[in-house]
């Protein structure tokens, strides 16, 4: 008898004891999130372009507290590469807890959709040698850089890495296995190459062709020795959209990635990458992205943003 109440009294303080916790963490948790909740801000891009004399809407491009938001403005007569910085002040310190910066690149979009990259200055990427390097009108190749594992692909005078060489060989075997021909055009060019491309292409068809179809030097996966030009014909005008609907077209789409190849500049994506239509240009990205982009559909540029971003978290 004397034991079963001694229990039920320590039962009592073992329960008193219970609740003073979960009080204590109660407040403790209400401590902790007062007297404000901090203030915080999201930058939706971190780099646009704008054509020349457009009216941005800054705050369109954030979200979150924008109530007390401050940004730099930019004068967008002028062609170039800008920075706003979005400031969001802290009212319990008085201070700016929080700035963001956004590039803005103002240049001459033409009705397509399409940039002139002349305009704007790209970032430098650090990772050429990577099989992933994205490379396009606001990224570019380091100045001077050149891959150091060049080699030609079996059967041709056009040089790609070596890895993707090999993948490249593989692909190739594969569409003559089944009776599909397949002629290389194109494949690693030096710097001078794809500046002589560039400005040929400006001088015969101008600036808003040249910038549809042809990257700007330094601004060339070709560069990257990860990009090759393929057709189903020899000769003649051998790189036009005719490459889409023949065998070898459709064998791009249809199994370039179990080589490791994406189809990089496809026809419905080329408001974001910023090209037209190149049912020609094969990119060598090894076979895992190559498969994931394969499944996803996203372009090279949105697989790689949603893979930084998910780095990031
Ligand atoms: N035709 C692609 C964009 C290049 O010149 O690299
Ligand atoms: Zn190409």
């Amino acid at each position: 008898m004397k034991v079963t109440s001694i229990s039920i009294k320590l039962m009592l303080v073992f329960l008193l004891l219970l609740s003073g916790c979960s009080t204590n963490k109660e407040h403790k948790k209400s401590q902790e999130q007062s007297p404000t909740k901090q203030k915080t801000f999201t930058l939706n891009s971190s780099r646009i372009q704008v054509n020349q004399y457009a009216t941005i809407n800054y705050l369109d491009y954030v979200s979150g507290n924008t109530d007390a938001i401050e940004y730099n403005t930019i004068d967008t007569s002028k062609l170039g590469t800008y920075e706003v910085t979005y400031s969001l002040e802290d009212t319990t310190t008085n201070s700016n807890q929080e700035a963001k910066t956004m590039i803005v690149d103002v240049v001459r979009t033409y009705e397509n959709g399409i940039f002139n990259p002349t305009d704007l200055t790209p970032e430098t990427i650090t990772n050429p040698e990577s099989i992933t390097a994205l490379v396009n009108k606001t990224h570019q190749i380091p100045s001077g850089w050149v891959p150091n594992d060049l080699v030609e692909v079996a059967g041709s005078s056009q040089q790609l890495r070596k890895e993707a060489a090999e993948a490249f060989e593989a692909f190739y075997q594969a569409a003559k296995n089944q009776g599909i021909t397949c002629y290389i055009i194109s494949g690693y060019r030096t710097n001078d190459a794809q500046a002589l491309y560039w400005q040929r292409q400006v001088e015969i068809y101008g600036e808003e062709y040249a910038s549809l179809y042809s990257a700007y030097p330094g601004r060339s996966e070709h560069q990257l020795g990860l990009a090759i030009d393929i057709s189903n014909q020899l000769t003649g005008n051998r790189l036009t959209e005719q490459v889409a609907n023949s065998d070898i077209g459709k064998f791009i789409v249809s199994d370039g990635y179990k080589y490791g190849f994406i189809l990089r500049y496809p026809q419905d994506k080329i408001n974001i990458t910023n090209y037209g239509y190149e049912p020609w240009h094969m990119r060598y990205v090894g076979k895992e992205t190559a498969e994931k982009i394969h499944q996803s559909t996203l372009t090279f540029e949105e697989y790689i943003e949603m893979n930084s971003v998910k780095k990031t978290v």
